[in-house]
């Protein structure tokens, strides 16, 4: 099994876990830091709906705080809790700006899956082209 899989089985993991009551879509994220370690996320609802946080943002944020702040890849699950059969989550819009902030546009791949027979690669670039950064602060 190669890095793909390897996080696509992981965000399927965290998927499992995820926190949908009101929605029902359960969404599953691995990261892959530049250090090795790969950091987990599940979305996790709130009554107050504008409250939820995705996934993607959850791994984003957990391995920021514990001092993670370069990554690679990241694997991405998503679908209805009684869905037999996965369609591709792509990320949303905040949680790729969220990764613009952190990650390489030319390099860091996001893996949309469905198995992990049956999934997509794209840059950073590929999905938030002519994007606001970082550099654009100055940092
Ligand atoms: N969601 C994610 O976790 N990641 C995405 O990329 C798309 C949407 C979550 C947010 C909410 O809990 C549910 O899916 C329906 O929007």
């Amino acid at each position: 099994m190669g890095r793909n899989e390897e996080l696509i089985e992981l965000a399927m993991d965290a998927r499992r876990i995820a926190y949908a009551p009101y929605s029902k879509f359960k969404v599953g994220a691995a990261l892959l830091g530049s250090n090795g370690v790969i950091y987990m996320g599940c979305n996790v609802e709130n009554a107050s709906y504008p409250a939820t946080n995705c996934a993607e943002r959850t791994a984003i944020f957990s391995a920021v705080a514990e001092g993670q702040t370069e990554f690679e890849a990241i694997a991405i699950v998503g679908g209805n809790e009684d869905a037999s059969e996965l369609d591709f989550c792509a990320p949303c819009g905040i949680c790729r700006q969220v990764m613009r902030e952190f990650c390489d546009p030319d390099t860091f791949e996001i893996i949309v899956a469905k198995s992990t027979t049956e999934y997509k690669v794209f840059t950073l670039a590929d999905l938030l082209p002519e994007s606001f950064g970082p550099e654009k602060l100055d940092k």
